[in-house]
């Protein structure tokens, strides 16, 4: 069944647990939703595990359409969220309603998803305002990670830990019909969860949040740059794809690939008339 922000409201009511998952690209995309998320997140993390960045600042508006397009013709029936890169909305909420509205018509996006709290309210107020739902993000926000000084956790502090909360219920009330909380304590997750009647899908926040999300190189162990303590690996296929690029070296090698069966063949009558 076609997931929507529909879907989403009803699960927080439910009680039903969301499931998101990221991906760049429509064969991977297809697979997820095959196996039945809820939402599939074209995060601007594209930067660090496709593009090889250190982090997410240089990814563009045109990657993000050029990768969000891909996994919306793969995904079926998941809600496809593609992220607001760096410096697409903070600078105006004219820019914001604009680049949302490229994401939407350009990269397919059944939603978008951009951080920051009360600061980015005006944004989000007007982005849904055009027609097009919303993701908040708080805690751990990659874009401002010069800002943080590194991938800490957040909130940990009475005053942080206030106005992660406090920046939680303004998103809500912009419109956002979804919250990510990245890398903040479990009792303050929880908090927020309970504080708000929008769905709260976690990373690194515990399993109160109204729904997960991880990103997919990471749960499938294909991304060994950095693994944060949040992740649980639910398949090993890094090593899977470097046994089997082994196993293809040597098959060429040895010349046991490609074998007759992968052969096209030529009929006698036109092979004689070669010589
Ligand atoms: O870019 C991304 O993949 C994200 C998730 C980590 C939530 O924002």
């Amino acid at each position: 069944m076609k997931n929507t922000v529909v879907t989403f409201k009803e699960a927080k009511v439910k009680g039903d647990k969301l499931t998101m998952l990221t991906a760049y690209d429509y064969s991977t995309a297809k697979l997820i939703d095959e196996a039945g998320v809820n939402s599939i997140l074209v995060g601007d993390s594209l930067g660090n595990v496709v593009l090889g960045y250190e982090d997410t600042i240089s990814v563009t508006m045109e990657d993000m359409i050029h990768h969000g397009a891909a996994v919306a013709r793969g995904a079926k029936n998941a809600l496809v969220v593609v992220d607001m890169p760096f410096m697409s909305y903070q600078t105006s909420v004219y820019d914001a309603v604009v680049n949302a509205g490229r994401l939407m018509k350009e990269g397919r996006a059944g939603a978008v998803k951009l951080e920051g709290g009360v600061d980015v309210c005006p944004q989000i107020k007007a982005i849904t305002a055009a027609g097009i739902p919303v993701v908040a993000h708080l805690g751990l926000t990659p874009q401002s990670i010069n800002a943080f000084g590194g991938h800490k956790v957040q909130g940990k502090t009475e005053d942080a830990a206030k106005k992660i909360l406090e920046d939680a219920k303004a998103v809500e009330l912009a419109g956002a019909f979804a919250l990510v909380l990245e890398c903040v304590p479990a009792k303050l997750a929880e908090l927020v969860t309970k504080s708000i009647s929008i769905p709260t899908i976690g990373i690194g926040a515990g399993n109160v949040c109204d729904g997960q999300v991880l990103v997919y190189q990471d749960m499938l162990g294909m991304f060994s740059d950095f693994t944060p303590k949040f992740v649980r690996k639910f398949a090993n296929v890094g090593e899977v794809m470097t046994e089997a690029f082994k196993e293809y070296i040597k098959a060429v090698g040895d010349g046991t690939f490609p074998g007759k069966e992968h052969e096209y063949t030529l009929s006698d009558d036109v092979l004689e008339k070669l010589y």
